[in-house]
């Protein structure tokens, strides 16, 4: 069977706040439940923008992971690790370059968007060109098949996509691999190989799509086929080359709807950030300090929630009956602003509360994040250099 891998990564360029916590964490503590899940820090990735403050990453690698174990992603159900120690990642996006055309690399969007954002940094090098094929690399080295990402991210995914073809296109011919898929198929049983010849035709043919589908949730099924040959007739489904390289799918996180403290959406440019594991008192100062409604200049101001930043907050934080009672009082001059942000204050502390108890102990001791880390990148070495022996072997490399 072909289980469901999920991999994603993050770049440790700052420390993580509640909107990180919204839009990618709970995510993740939710997907290590259903599936296998790898997540890592990218920090080579971090590199393509931060080479010259290569301090930054190194402050916030460790600090970053904690953050993941605060927000209850579990060691035991997810592998964690860094990029940087698990070498093959470079290896495989080195070999995955010499077939990258220069031009797909030119044309993803995040290319020219990011140098125009980033404007102040000099990002005409070669590894930020590169950044999606690293990324691409990141992905199939592990043969993950989903890959939670932002929106933005998307073209990346299809980029990988892309790449995954061409190099099975490329690189997937064997020796009398029409001979061996056919043998492959009659090893189905009578039944499923017409079954399987039926739907690879209705695919060939005419392109249909769910006959593509239904074939490979077929060949999914399929218990007694050898790892060669489920991939030969996953290959033969498509073409005439074996599938050295699955292609990945994105999970697409819906943006974060969290907000910052003055409305703008929460980022650490804007610095408008409540730190994941920011402490009681900052966290009850900032709200308190944060801006409302500015017509409500006196307590006997009546206001309106929605020219307000903490509603915003109370959409996320408050029940039907609370965002009642605030509108209610708000815009009679019923309940002053202070008052309006007790329940804020309140949900976002009982949110961080488990956070900082998951997290003490890694304070304390960091020997244990080294130790959770340590393990992970371990076990992802082992599945990277699985899938790196098919590669160089498909490349020609494996003559020694
Ligand atoms: N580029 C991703 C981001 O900025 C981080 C990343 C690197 C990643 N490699 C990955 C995400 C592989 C998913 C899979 O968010
Ligand atoms: Fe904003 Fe609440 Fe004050 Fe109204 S009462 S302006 S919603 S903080």
């Amino acid at each position: 069977m072909f289980t469901d891998r999920v991999l994603s990564g993050m770049r440790p360029t700052g420390g993580l706040h509640l909107g990180h916590y919204h839009g990618v964490l709970k995510n993740w503590v939710e997907l290590q439940h259903q599936f296998e899940c790898l997540f890592f820090v990218a920090d080579w990735h971090a590199l393509t923008t931060h080479y010259d403050t290569p301090e930054v990453i190194e402050q916030h690698v460790w600090e970053m992971v904690i953050d993941w174990l605060a927000a209850g992603v579990d060691p035991a159900q997810a592998t964690l690790f860094i990029q940087s120690r698990v070498p093959a990642h470079a290896e495989l996006h080195l070999l995955l370059s010499m077939i990258t055309p220069l031009g797909w690399l030119e044309r993803v969007p995040t290319y020219k968007d990011q140098q125009e954002k980033l404007s102040e940094k000099d990002l005409d090098t070669y590894g930020f060109l590169g950044y999606p094929l690293l990324q691409s690399a990141d992905i199939v080295i592990y043969r993950a098949n989903r890959v939670p990402v932002g929106e933005d991210q998307a073209p990346h995914i299809e980029f990988t996509r892309e790449i995954v073809r061409r190099f099975n296109h490329i690189f997937g011919k064997e020796a009398g691999f029409r001979e061996k898929a056919e043998l492959a198929i009659r090893k189905l049983g009578s039944r499923k190989s017409r079954v399987y010849r039926e739907l690879r035709n209705r695919y060939q043919e005419h392109g249909d799509e769910e006959a593509l589908a239904t074939a490979k949730s077929l060949l999914d099924e399929q218990q007694n086929l050898s790892m060669g040959d489920r991939e030969r007739l996953f290959g033969y489904l498509e073409g005439g080359g074996k599938v050295i390289l699955s292609e990945p799918e994105a999970m697409l996180t819906p943006a974060s709807r969290m907000p910052g403290l003055d409305g703008q959406k929460m980022s650490k440019s804007y610095n408008n950030t409540i730190n994941l594991r920011e402490d009681e008192a900052s966290v009850v100062r900032k709200i308190r300090t944060m801006p409302t409604d500015p017509a409500r200049i006196r307590r006997t101001d009546p206001g309106d929630p929605a020219r307000c930043p903490l509603w915003q907050f109370h959409l996320i934080y408050s029940d039907a009956g609370t965002r009642e009672w605030v509108q209610q009082g708000c815009t009679t001059a019923g309940i002053g602003c202070l008052e309006c942000k007790q329940p804020v204050i309140d949900a976002i502390l009982a949110e961080q509360r488990p956070m900082h108890e998951r997290a003490r102990m890694y304070e304390e001791d960091p020997t244990l994040v080294r130790n959770i880390i340590a393990d992970g990148c371990e076990r992802a070495d082992k599945l990277a250099q699985e899938t790196m022996r098919d590669v160089r072997e498909a490349m020609g490399l494996s003559y020694f």
